[in-house]
Order: structure tokens, then sequence, then C-alpha cells
């Protein structure tokens, strides 16, 4: 295994959406020395808690935390000093709480950072629009006015001067960005769809090879992964279109 494979393997966080323990470690097991970045959303986190985070970095793995906290920004605080506690590497809170509550997220990992001994600081990503929202949905349900891609470049830039690292978005966003944020801050692009996969409920889908061009940092891949016949073929497949990008 070369260089580019492992940095590409890093790169791509696989979700984990599953409704328990047994059949997320089902997935682990069949990815077994993919050094790849794993992302427990809320479905398991809820169901299989910290304990399932926990064996997940004594295997090694970065562990991507993406329960989306959106609360009053005290609230947050308590809640990113708690999974700081856990070890995650990465975890999110959205754009639309807000300045303070994403200042106080940043506030509640540096308060657990400090009181923990070799505890390092994670890093704490904005969503900005969720990908399965579409224009129609974000103008006439949401209500916010204007381009979606308007809309994420303002919420990326809230999230950088209250101090986050970077960014949820869709990949087709990634390039304003970048030029809005500069190349330092992260970008976290889901909506991953591998040329002729189902696109299910995401409606703005980028395949692997597109995603990395466009100076993507990390790529989120659920469904194309887990619904698969061969998780570990599909994973080794989507690294190969990474690394040929
Ligand atoms: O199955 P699929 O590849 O669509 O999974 C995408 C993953 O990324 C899901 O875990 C979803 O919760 C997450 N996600 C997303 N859009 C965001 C943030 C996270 O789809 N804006």
């Amino acid at each position: 295994m070369n260089a580019s494979y492992n940095e590409m393997a890093g790169r791509l966080m696989v979700a984990l959406d599953y409704p328990d323990a047994e059949r997320a470690k089902g997935l682990v097991r069949q990815l077994e020395g993919i050094p790849c970045y794993m992302k427990v959303g809320m479905q398991l986190f809820y169901a299989a808690g910290p304990d399932f985070v926990k064996e997940l970095k004594a295997k090694g793995y970065s562990v991507f935390l993406d329960v989306k906290m959106h609360d009053i920004p005290n609230t947050v605080k308590g809640g990113s000093d708690s999974v700081t506690r856990l070890g995650v590497d990465m975890f999110n809170v959205h754009a639309s709480g807000g300045a303070l509550m994403m200042q106080a997220a940043k506030a509640g990992a540096e308060a657990a950072v400090a009181d923990t001994p070799d505890l390092a600081m994670p890093t704490i990503i904005a969503v900005t629009q969720l990908t399965s929202t579409g224009q129609d949905v974000m103008n006439n349900e949401i209500g916010i006015p204007g381009l979606v891609e308007d809309a994420v470049v303002r919420y990326a830039k809230l999230a950088q001067q209250a101090g986050l690292h970077g960014v949820v978005a869709s990949s087709l966003e990634v390039e304003a960005i970048r030029s809005a944020c500069g190349q330092a801050f992260k970008t976290v692009i889901p909506g991953i769809r591998p040329a002729g996969a189902d696109i299910g409920d995401q409606a703005r889908v980028l395949t692997p090879g597109e995603a990395i061009r466009k100076g993507s940092h990390y790529l989120v891949v659920g469904r194309p992964i887990t619904e698969s016949p061969s998780p570990r073929q599909a994973a080794e497949q989507i690294i190969e279109e990474m690394i040929q990008a």
C-alpha cells in the first residue's frame, strides 16, 4: 500500500448508518485494514453511544461524530465538552445556530482538552445546508431566499469567523467555499455517488473523482458502501477513483 492509497483512504469517511452496534461492527469487520475515517451519525450514536465510539478509537480509526448539534450556546458547549472527552477526531454543529453557538462549541472542546492530558483538539465543522435540501425547499419551506450556493458560502464564512475549522457542504459548492474561505478551511462532502449508483434522498451529488478534483478534503459515503453486496470492493473502488483523480 502506497502513500497515496493511505492518504485517499484517510479522506474517505464511511457513514456507519446502522440501527445497532452489531450491524455497524459487521461493516467495520468487512473493511478491516482499510485506513478510512469512520463516521458515526445520530442513528448509531443514539443506539450504541460512547462505548461504540471508544471501540472504534481503540481499533485505531479516526472518528467523525456526525451529531449536528443545534441548541442554545450553553447546551452546545456542554455537548461539545462531552464528545471531545470521547476522543473523537471531528464533530459538527449547525451553522444556522449562529456565531455565538459555534464559538460555544469551540469553547466546550477547548475546556475538555485543557482538562484532559493527551487529548487532542478535535476538528469542529459546521453544517451549511443539508445536501438533501434543494433550491426549492430552501427558498419555499425553510424560507431562506436566494441561491443555495450563496447561503452555503455565507454560512461557511460565519463558521470561519467563529473559529471553526471547516464545513459540511455539497461538492457543488466546494469551489465557492475554497475561494471565500481559503484552501486550509476543511470541506467535508456527503452526497457522493459513484457513476450509476442510486441517488436516494440526496439532491446535490457528484462522483468521488469529481469531488476530489474540485478540492474536497473529505468524502462522506454511506449507502454506496453500506448497501453494496460487497462493501469492501465498493470502498476500494471509491478509493481507487479518488487516487486516479
Ligand atoms: O448514504 P449517503 O451516502 O447518502 O450518506 C450520507 C451521509 O452523510 C449520511 O450519514 C448523512 O447523515 C450525512 N450528511 C449528509 N448531508 C449533510 C451532512 C451529513 O448527507 N449535510
